[in-house]
């Protein structure tokens, strides 16, 4: 199976970054997830110089809600990410890592009253999701006595191809605003006091394998760029969202690169843009792309059996990684502690919950397993743990960073005290 250079195989164990993947199951326990720093850098960095060797004006926001550990964001923000968030709580560890508030954009079809008010108080560009929440912001702006930044999300209203569940520039999506009546809401916002219209924003999808959507996104951004510039808007970025896909069948996908998404898109961009007239920064706000392949999922063996099939039941399920139930999602699978014997058996792996979708690998060839071998789910670092529950009242799993020779936690494993601690006891039932 093709591996990115961070996963390598040496005596028969998969290597992490160096890192032993059964040691750290040792060290750590299982279920585990396992990110390498050094990947997710590269990967922003690679963003980062295709898009700038193309255009001077670039900002990478890194889409949140893909991982939303504190050390994954600290660390791209020490290169200079900003990021797409979606909720406070995203604004809030945004700023812990150490993001500017000028570089975080805060998304959403529905913000709350307390979610705008933080906004305005933090500094942070909005994208505005319909005209109610114009007013609503322009409200909480004028009360806090100052002005909110804002971009409009566009619905464009195109068709990309992945799963339904994971398009969003759909015209039926909930997303957004009709790409047609754009203008109209930019001159909306150029009547109220308390805004100031710097920016359009759209995303089109997930896991979306071709570049060429991306394009067609850009071509609609910068048509209306021309129509809202044309009615006095001083346009500071265009937006043009995340969703470029992840090989997660490794041998088979196509593998698009941060290269040939700038290859594909920056020259309409820069082309649009010039026919404007103007300048602005093109930020992309990518998440799986950044951080999915730098992370293993490692979980052990429970015991196997020959029923109707001959199952694999391993110590992570869907409250772990709900990819696989949620959107029927194939990740790459490794025996890390046999990664060099011969795949003779094909195998379900499925998880501890209790409902029969509980699967995350079906029917794979593996080696002969055996209860206390270590499995290895692969891409596991966007929407992982990000979607993780504590379903079946199981604490979720810790989390462990490696960056060079060092390998450390990042968040620790939750216990089933964790779990009680914000129950309340009714009066009634003291
Ligand atoms: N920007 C916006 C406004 C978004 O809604 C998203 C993802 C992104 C950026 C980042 O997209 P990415 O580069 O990661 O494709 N849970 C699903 C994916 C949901 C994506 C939601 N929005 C999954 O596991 O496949």
């Amino acid at each position: 199976m093709r591996l990115g250079h961070h996963l390598t195989i040496q005596n028969g164990h998969l290597h992490i970054g160096g890192h032993d993947c059964i040691s750290l199951a040792r060290q750590y326990g299982t279920p585990l997830y396992v990110t390498s720093e050094d990947r997710v850098c590269e990967q922003f960095l690679s963003y980062r110089k295709a898009l700038s060797a193309r255009y001077p004006k670039v900002q990478v926001l890194f889409a949140a809600k893909a991982n939303g550990n504190l050390a994954v964001m600290r660390a791209l923000a020490r290169l200079g990410a900003g990021a797409d968030i979606f909720s406070s709580g995203e604004l809030t560890l945004a700023l812990a890592a150490g993001m500017a508030p000028e570089k975080l954009l805060f998304n959403g079809s529905s913000k709350t009253p307390a979610d705008l008010k933080l906004a305005v108080e933090k500094g942070v560009k909005v994208s505005v999701d319909s005209l109610d929440e114009l007013h609503q912001l322009d409200a909480a702006a004028r009360a806090a006595g100052t002005t909110a930044k804002i971009a409009f999300r566009v619905n464009p209203a195109l068709e990309v191809p992945t799963h339904p569940k994971i398009a969003t520039g759909l015209a039926t999506s909930k997303f957004g605003i009709p790409h047609r009546e754009i203008p109209a809401a930019y001159r909306e916002a150029l009547a109220c006091s308390n805004i100031l219209s710097v920016g359009i924003h759209c995303h089109i999808g997930s896991q979306i394998l071709d570049v060429e959507p991306f394009a067609r996104a850009a071509e609609v951004m910068v048509r209306i760029a021309k129509e809202i510039t044309e009615t006095g808007v001083n346009l500071e970025f265009i937006d043009l969202g995340g969703g470029l896909g992840i090989p997660y069948h490794h041998d088979t996908d196509p593998a698009p690169t941060p290269e040939d998404y700038a290859a594909k898109v920056v020259p309409v961009f820069k082309a649009g843009v010039e026919a404007c007239g103007i300048t602005p920064e093109l930020w992309v706000e990518p998440g799986r792309s950044l951080t999915a392949d730098s992370t293993v999922l490692l979980t052990r063996v429970n015991s196997t059996k020959a029923a109707h099939k001959r199952f694999a039941n391993v110590d992570a399920g869907f409250n772990l990684l709900i990819r696989p139930a949620m959107y029927d999602a194939y990740h790459e699978v490794i025996v890390a502690n046999k990664a060099d014997r011969p795949l003779t058996t094909e195998y379900t792996v499925t998880g501890p919950i209790c409902e029969s979708g509980d699967i995350l690998a079906p029917d794979r060839k593996l080696p002969q397993l055996e209860a206390g071998d270590i499995i290895a789910v692969l891409d596991a670092g966007a929407y992982g743990f990000a979607m993780s529950s504590q379903y079946n009242s199981r604490p979720r799993c810790p989390e462990v960073l490696v960056r060079g020779p060092d390998a450390a936690l990042m968040r620790r494993g939750e216990t089933v005290g964790d779990l009680t601690s914000t129950m309340e006891q009714p009066p009634w039932q003291r």
